[in-house]
C-alpha cells in the first residue's frame, strides 16, 4: 500500500474493493455422535467494492463462518460466496484476513513479519523491505523496524500484524475481532489508523466486533446477526461522513443516535443468546 502521509490532506481514495456477494448460504457442522449443528441459517448479502461492512450479534451466532465462508476457509454447506463474481477460495493473494491473534513470527523482527507475505510472492527483497518500512512508519512503529514481537507491546504487535495483512494491498480485507483484545485506548487508536488506511486504499472490508460503538465509527453498513442459528435480522447504513475523527465521533450525536437504535435490536439478542 503507498503509504498515506498522516499529515497531508484527508481524502477519499476511489473504491479498489472486491465484489462480495453471499447467496442463499447455510453452513452445518457435524461433531461425532450429535446432531450437526446449523450454525448459519440461509443468509444473503453482498459487499460493494469499496464498502466497509461490520458484523455484530451476540457470540456463535456465525459471523466468523460466514467469514471464514468468504475466506474460502470454510465451504458452505448449501448457497454460494463470491468475490467479483469467482467462486471464494483459499488462499487468494488479493485477500487479507487479520485475526485477534497477531500471529506474527516471533524469531523474526517486525520488519522481517512485514516483509514475509511480499517474500511468499517474490517481490525482489529491496522493494519488500522499503515497502515494509513505509507501512510501519506509517503505523506509527517507524522507530521499531528492528523489534522482535518479544520486545514489542500488544498494540505494537498488532499493528504489526495489520500492516503484514495490508502491505500486499489485499482488495478484500477480512479482519476479526481484530482490536478485542487491546485495552481501550489503545484500540481507539489502533481504530483511527485503519480507518486512515482504509479511506486512502478503499478495499472492501468485512469486520466482525463485539463493540457496537467500534462498528459504528468504522462502517458504511452493520449487519446484525440474530442468536443462534445465526441469520442477518437487520441491516443499518451508517451516514456519518467520511473521512471520520474516531475521536471526535465519540461526541457526536448522530453517532448517539446510530448507537442507541442498533443497540435497541442488538440487546435483545444478546439477552436471546
Ligand atoms: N469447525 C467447527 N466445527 C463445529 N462447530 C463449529 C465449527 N465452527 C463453528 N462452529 C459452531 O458454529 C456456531 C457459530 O460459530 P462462529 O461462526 O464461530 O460464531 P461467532 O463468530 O458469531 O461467535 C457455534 O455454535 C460454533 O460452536
Ligand atoms: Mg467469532
Amino acid at each position: 500500500m503507498s503509504s498515506p502521509s498522516m499529515s497531508a490532506p484527508e481524502r477519499l481514495g476511489p473504491p479498489r474493493g472486491a465484489r462480495i456477494e453471499v447467496s442463499d448460504v447455510y453452513q452445518y457442522f457435524a461433531s461425532p455422535g450429535k446432531e450437526p449443528v446449523l450454525a448459519v441459517d440461509t443468509t444473503s448479502l453482498v459487499i460493494e467494492p469499496g464498502e466497509f461492512v461490520c458484523f455484530v450479534g451476540p457470540s456463535g451466532c456465525g459471523k466468523t463462518t460466514v467469514l471464514n465462508q468468504i475466506a474460502g476457509l470454510v465451504k458452505p454447506t448449501g448457497g454460494t460466496v463470491t468475490l467479483d463474481g469467482k467462486t471464494a477460495k483459499e488462499g487468494r493473494p488479493d485477500v487479507g484476513y487479520l485475526l485477534a491473534r497477531d500471529g506474527l513470527l516471533p524469531w523474526r523482527t517486525a520488519l522481517g513479519n512485514v516483509m514475509l507475505p511480499m517474500e511468499l510472492r517474490g517481490t525482489p527483497r529491496a522493494e519488500a523491505e522499503h515497502r515494509a518500512a513505509g507501512m510501519l512508519e506509517t503505523v506509527g512503529l517507524g522507530k521499531f523496524l528492528h523489534s522482535y514481537p518479544s520486545q514489542l507491546s500488544h498494540g505494537m504487535r498488532q499493528r504489526t500484524a495489520l500492516s503484514r495483512t495490508l502491505v500486499v494491498e489485499p482488495t478484500t480485507i477480512l479482519m476479526d475481532e481484530p482490536f478485542s483484545a487491546l485495552d481501550a485506548e489503545t484500540r481507539l487508536r489502533l481504530q483511527g489508523v485503519f480507518l486512515k488506511l482504509w479511506e486512502h486504499h478503499r478495499s472492501s472490508v468485512c469486520f466482525v466486533t463485539h463493540d457496537l460503538s467500534e462498528a459504528i465509527v468504522m462502517a458504511d453498513r452493520i449487519l446484525v446477526f440474530g442468536a443462534r442459528p445465526g441469520k442477518i435480522i437487520a441491516d443499518y447504513r451508517i451516514n456519518l461522513e467520511r473521512p471520520r475523527n474516531v475521536l471526535e465521533l465519540q461526541e457526536n450525536d448522530q453517532y448517539h443516535h446510530y448507537f442507541q437504535e442498533i443497540w435497541s435490536v442488538l440487546r435483545k439478542e444478546l439477552a436471546a443468546a
